[in-house]
């Protein structure tokens, strides 16, 4: 007989916001946790050390784009709920090197749909009924918006700018395609920039506060004048649980912190926290260390996201401040040497500003 927890299949559930999901859903013992990922260069089984010998917790190490492998997870575990996070996700890394993104987020992604098109025509009407594929999404697709006005909401057209983004775009439109055409029930989110424990030190967050600790440069793009809209990763999976269990079938929901930074803004902050915490040796602030370099091509100005839908409907708010969650997060790889020293010091190929570990 079927238990009474529900299997959730989480797709990239080891990267940065697959591994928060994946201790997220398996902390509130609702869910039994099926993790497919292909362990790419941003996988790391070590962010989820925390569910080691769970016993509602199970890792598959799988291509999204191998149907058949895909196929036999569903059928195996007997999925009744797909999150679908797996993706190449650095924006700069789309830019020296598109296809890998066309790749995974658009074949992987159609690839993944027709998948669980199948397993869900497989079911009994009560569990096609329940069955959700929710596919996360970000606020690139909807594109650049001037510095002093407008925000996405989900009407907003896409329009994005990087391959990223125009892959993630090309995903969201497979997956409502799926809907219309075949009557998957799917839901959609779409959210702004994460920060938090476990991300990979490629990002601006994460990679100035290790440079920070490093006494390297801190690489600014452009002026830093930039505007992201920063959500703490926890914040992130909490909402993308009540996506998946309260969303509305076709809908989708923008996620977002209500927290628009400058990068220059962020850059500050880290180093203020760094200055209280961990003065540098020889003197003086860790402001000194910041570099303005060559901006991003195609750089958007600024995102924004309206997360009214989101808390009207789903009764979700952010537990943590932009103050609050970058504390904590400084303070975690204060801690957390152990996770991040070793991927700095891998060899990475196609990031556009070199090697990782030589920033
Ligand atoms: P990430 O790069 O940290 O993790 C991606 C994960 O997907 C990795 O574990 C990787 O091994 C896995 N993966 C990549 N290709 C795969 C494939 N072909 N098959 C199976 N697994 C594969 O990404 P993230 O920052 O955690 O983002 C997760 C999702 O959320 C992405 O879809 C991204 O577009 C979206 N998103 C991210 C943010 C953000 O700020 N990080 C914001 C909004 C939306
Ligand atoms: O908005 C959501 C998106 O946020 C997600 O869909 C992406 O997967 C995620 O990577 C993130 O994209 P960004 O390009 O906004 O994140 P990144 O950390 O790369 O850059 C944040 C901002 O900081 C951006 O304006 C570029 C700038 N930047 C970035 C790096 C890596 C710098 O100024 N210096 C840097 O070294």
């Amino acid at each position: 007989m079927k238990q009474a927890l529900q299997t959730v299949l989480v797709t990239g559930g080891a990267g940065f916001i697959g591994s928060a999901v994946c201790r997220h859903l398996a902390a509130t013992g609702r869910y039994r946790v099926v993790n497919l990922d292909k362990l790419t260069y941003a996988g790391n089984l070590a962010s989820l050390h925390d569910l080691d010998g769970h016993p509602w917790y199970r890792f598959y190490r799988a291509d999204i784009c191998d149907i058949d492998a895909v196929r036999h997870i569903l059928q195996a575990e007997d999925v009744d709920l797909v999150m679908h996070l797996a993706a190449e996700s650095h924006v700069d890394r789309s830019i020296d090197g598109p296809m890998a993104f066309v790749t995974t987020n658009v074949l992987g992604t159609t690839s993944l749909l027709s998948a669980a098109l199948d397993h869900w025509r497989s079911l009994s009407e009560s569990r096609r009924k329940s069955f959700r594929f929710h596919h996360v999404s970000t606020d690139e697709v909807f594109g650049d918006l001037p510095f002093d006005s407008g925000v996405f909401t989900e009407q907003s057209p896409y329009k994005p700018s990087s391959p990223y983004s125009a892959s993630k775009a090309a995903s969201d439109h497979f997956v409502r395609a799926w809907h219309e055409t075949y009557g998957l029930p799917v839901v959609l989110s779409n959210c702004s920039n994460n920060y938090g424990p476990y991300h990979f030190p490629e990002k601006l967050i994460p990679l100035v506060i290790a440079n920070a600790l490093d006494e390297r440069p801190l690489p600014v793009y452009g002026k830093g004048a930039n505007v992201r809209d920063w959500l703490f990763v926890e914040d992130h999976a909490r909402a993308l649980e009540a996506v998946m269990t309260r969303g509305e079938v076709g809908e989708s929901y923008n996620i977002g912190g209500r927290a628009e930074r400058t990068n220059l803004e962020v850059v500050e902050a880290i180093c203020a926290l760094l200055d209280a915490r961990r003065p540098r040796a020889g003197g003086g602030s860790h402001l000194d260390l910041i570099n303005f370099v060559t901006d991003r091509p195609g750089h958007d100005r600024r995102y924004a996201i309206d997360p009214t839908k989101s808390e009207a409907e789903l009764g979700w708010r952010p537990q943590e401040t932009f103050e609050t969650g970058l504390a904590r997060t400084v303070d975690w790889y204060l801690e957390n040497g152990w996770w991040w020293r070793p991927l700095r010091e891998q060899r990475f190929d196609g990031s556009r500003l070199g090697l990782v570990g030589a920033r």
